[in-house]
Parts: structure tokens; C-alpha cells; sequence
């Protein structure tokens, strides 16, 4: 870990964390998660570029992994060796059902700082970190520059709005979400220590109703 990861960890450690709601509204959708967001294109091409670019059987992180669909699973058939993380007991009883060749851990990932999981040579963070307050996104995504191996492979989407701590109706819950625009996005991740390699920016209408239709940030970055 570099000096400036060691100093943002102890950033991180500042932070007053607020969970409150936010494991128990996922525990409560379940796999109604994966009804409302099919076809998810943008997240394989994603998962895709993942799963070629790093060497055969790297170790993989899936952070706030949900129910394991699409990405853990994509990523252990790739013959990666994947550790799927998340906050939720109920995402991650899915996820071990859906995805039983990979590893998962029940855990709020800003734990992940004290090192316990080891380094990784990827991670994929695919609408994990919109669920932190925006002060918070910096520091999470240092900590998984700190978490990857030198020239580690980071796949992170992200839905575009200009929003902090948003509290909206998600599923008959209520979640809170923070987001950026584009341009942002893109200076708060080359900020965080890592050099885009591809991006995109798909429209996206989910299935039910009970979700706004949104734009979708796909950034493959690597660690600088
Ligand atoms: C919008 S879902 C995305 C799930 C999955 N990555 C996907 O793309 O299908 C966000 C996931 O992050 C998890 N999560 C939210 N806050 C978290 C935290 N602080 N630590 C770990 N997981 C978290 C939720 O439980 C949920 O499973």
C-alpha cells in the first residue's frame, strides 16, 4: 500500500458511517433485484473486459456483490477466483445459491480497509458505490487502489446524477443514493489513483415501474 492509501485510510476511519436502512431494504428485495433490471448489457461488456484482460484464475473482488447475478458469476466461469462482498445477508444467501463456485462475505465495505481479504488483481464494483454518501466515494475508492495489486483491473459503474445521499423510493424501499455527472465521475476515479481505460454510457429502462429509467457509467480503469 502506498503512503497516500495509508494516509486515506486514516481519512476513512474519520468518517461518520450511516447504514441505517440500507442492508435491510436489499435483504427485503431479494431476487425481485434481478426481475427489475434484466438484460444487463452494460454490466457484461463490463464484467467481459474483466474477465479477458486479467491472467487465467486471478483473484477477483465482486464488491457489494447482490445476488451474484450477473457479475460473480461471469467471472467464475471465466475461471477467476472470485470473493463477492456485501452488506446484505439476504443478497449474499442468493448469491451463494446462484454462484456456489465463489467465496462471499458477509460485510459493509468499508471494512474492507483493514486488509482481512487480502490484495486482489481485480475488483468489480458494479452500482455498490452509489449507495455511499459522496464524501465517502473518494476514500472507497482508494481503498480499493490500495486493495489491488500494482496495474490491477477496477470494472465500477455508476447511474449519472448529480445527487448526494438521495433518499428515493427503490422497490417499495426506501434507499439513499449519491451520484455524479460524467465529467466528474471521471476526475474523482483518475483522483483516486487510477487511468481510464474504456467507458460508456447506456441508457437504461429497468422492468418495473417502481424505477425511474436512468443513465448507466461503465468505467474500466486501471490502477495507475
Ligand atoms: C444496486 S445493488 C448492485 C448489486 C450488484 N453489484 C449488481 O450489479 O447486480 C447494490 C448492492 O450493494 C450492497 N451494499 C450497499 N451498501 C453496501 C456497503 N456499505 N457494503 C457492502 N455492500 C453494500 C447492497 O446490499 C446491494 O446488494
Amino acid at each position: 500500500m502506498s503512503g497516500d492509501d495509508q494516509r486515506d485510510y486514516d481519512g476513512y476511519a474519520r468518517l461518520g458511517l450511516d447504514r441505517t436502512g440500507q442492508a435491510e431494504a436489499f435483504d427485503a428485495i431479494g431476487d425481485r433485484y434481478d426481475e427489475a433490471f434484466p438484460h444487463k448489457e452494460g454490466q457484461l461488456d463490463s464484467g467481459a473486459w474483466l474477465a479477458r484482460t486479467l491472467p487465467p484464475g486471478s483473484r477477483v473482488l465482486d464488491l457489494g456483490c447482490g445476488t451474484g447475478i450477473p457479475t460473480a458469476r461471469q467471472l467464475a466461469e471465466a475461471g477467476h477466483d472470485v470473493v463477492g462482498v456485501d452488506i446484505s445477508s439476504g443478497m449474499l444467501a442468493l448469491a451463494r445459491a446462484n454462484v456456489p463456485g465463489a467465496h462471499f462475505v458477509e460485510a459493509d465495505l468499508a471494512t474492507l480497509r483493514d486488509g482481512r481479504l487480502g490484495s486482489f488483481d481485480g475488483v468489480a464494483a458494479f452500482f455498490t458505490l452509489l449507495m455511499l454518501p459522496r464524501p465517502e466515494i473518494p476514500h472507497a475508492l482508494r481503498m480499493l487502489h490500495g486493495l489491488l495489486r500494482p496495474g490491477g483491473l477496477l470494472a465500477l459503474s455508476m447511474v449519472e446524477a448529480d445527487v448526494d445521499d438521495f433518499s428515493m423510493p427503490f422497490l417499495g424501499h426506501s434507499i439513499r443514493v449519491s451520484g455524479y455527472l460524467r465529467d466528474e465521475l471521471r476526475q474523482v476515479v483518475c483522483e483516486a489513483g487510477f487511468e481510464v481505460a474504456g467507458e460508456s454510457s447506456p441508457a437504461y429502462a429497468p422492468a418495473s415501474t417502481d424505477v425511474p429509467p436512468e443513465i448507466q457509467l461503465f468505467f474500466n480503469l486501471r490502477r495507475a
